[in-house]
């Protein structure tokens, strides 16, 4: 726990506090570890626009009406992605990262927070391309129960595949007119698993790249910089770490990372 919400907790006249304390025996992850400013604005307008403006009273509202408890949660998780999502990063493991790690002849990967699998699902697509005869495994983890069932479906919208290259489309999936379905070749290797990246153990060099975008820009600095700590443990050397577009890891250095493309970042 950092000290910052050790300290929040003994604070019971907070109602944001109290809220999300009472919250945690719904739903088990520590919101005091998320960025609190933008949590508590989520939070306060979601409940503000079913007219309710005190927290403990939305509290109660949750702990009684399941159906409200699950579309509060989708409202908090923010699965927003979408496939081949930040394109210019995907054209670097294309043609770079993915060659380089397939002369092991295997690639362990992890998409962290993968919220509904499109991360997950234009990897496998852009690693079979980038290396056809390397074993690949593919884990997409994500602490949404609901999410990650959608994720096994392997199925997307026109909107998903917005940016994505038509020709991998027709490849990789089937087309019924109105959703985009992973096929049989595509999902070989991949699993989904329900994990709080706040409290997963992953034993050392396990993975070859991991990807974690547009995830911890939800958590406080301190948390976001032990996670990417964990991540350069959770590679061999020489794998790499893919992070979003609009993120940094405050000291690749000390954690035996390097730069090596923007937002891409290689073990030692
Ligand atoms: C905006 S989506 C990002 C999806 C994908 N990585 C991408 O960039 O398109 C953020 C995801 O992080 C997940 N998430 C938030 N907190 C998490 C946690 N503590 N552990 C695992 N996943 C988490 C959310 O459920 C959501 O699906």
């Amino acid at each position: 726990m950092t000290t910052a919400a050790a300290t929040n907790r003994l604070d019971s006249n907070d109602d944001y506090l109290v809220f999300i304390a009472g919250l945690r025996k719904l739903w088990p992850v520590d919101l005091t570890q998320y960025r609190r400013g933008q949590m508590e604005r989520r939070i306060r307008s979601f409940a503000g626009r079913r007219g309710i403006t005190n927290l403990p009273d939305y509290l109660a509202v949750l702990s009684a009406d399941k159906d409200e408890l699950h579309r509060f949660l989708d409202h908090v998780t923010i699965n927003v992605s979408q496939l081949w999502r930040h394109p210019e990063q995907w054209q670097v493991l294309h043609k770079q990262v993915i060659p380089e790690l397939a002369a092991d002849k295997r690639i362990r990967a992890w998409s962290a927070g993968c919220s509904y699998g499109a991360e997950a699902f234009t990897l496998s697509a852009v690693a079979r391309d980038a290396a056809p005869d390397a074993r690949l495994s593919i884990t997409g983890t994500d602490v949404d129960r609901r999410i990650i069932d959608r994720a096994r479906e392997g199925r997307f919208t026109d909107a998903d595949a917005r940016e994505a290259p038509q020709e991998s489309m027709k490849k990789w999936f089937s087309h019924d007119g109105e959703f985009w379905t992973a096929k049989p070749e595509l999902r070989f290797g991949m699993t989904f698993e329900l994990g709080d990246l706040l409290h997963m153990s992953v034993p050392p060099g396990s993975y070859d790249l991991i990807m974690c975008r547009n995830v911890v820009i939800y958590f406080n600095e301190d948390v976001r910089d032990e996670l990417h700590g964990r991540f350069a443990a959770a590679l061999r050397p020489g794998g790499y770490l893919v992070i979003g577009a609009t993120e940094r890891v405050a000291t690749p250095g000390p954690i035996g990372l390097t730069p090596t493309h923007p937002f891409i970042y290689r073990k030692a």
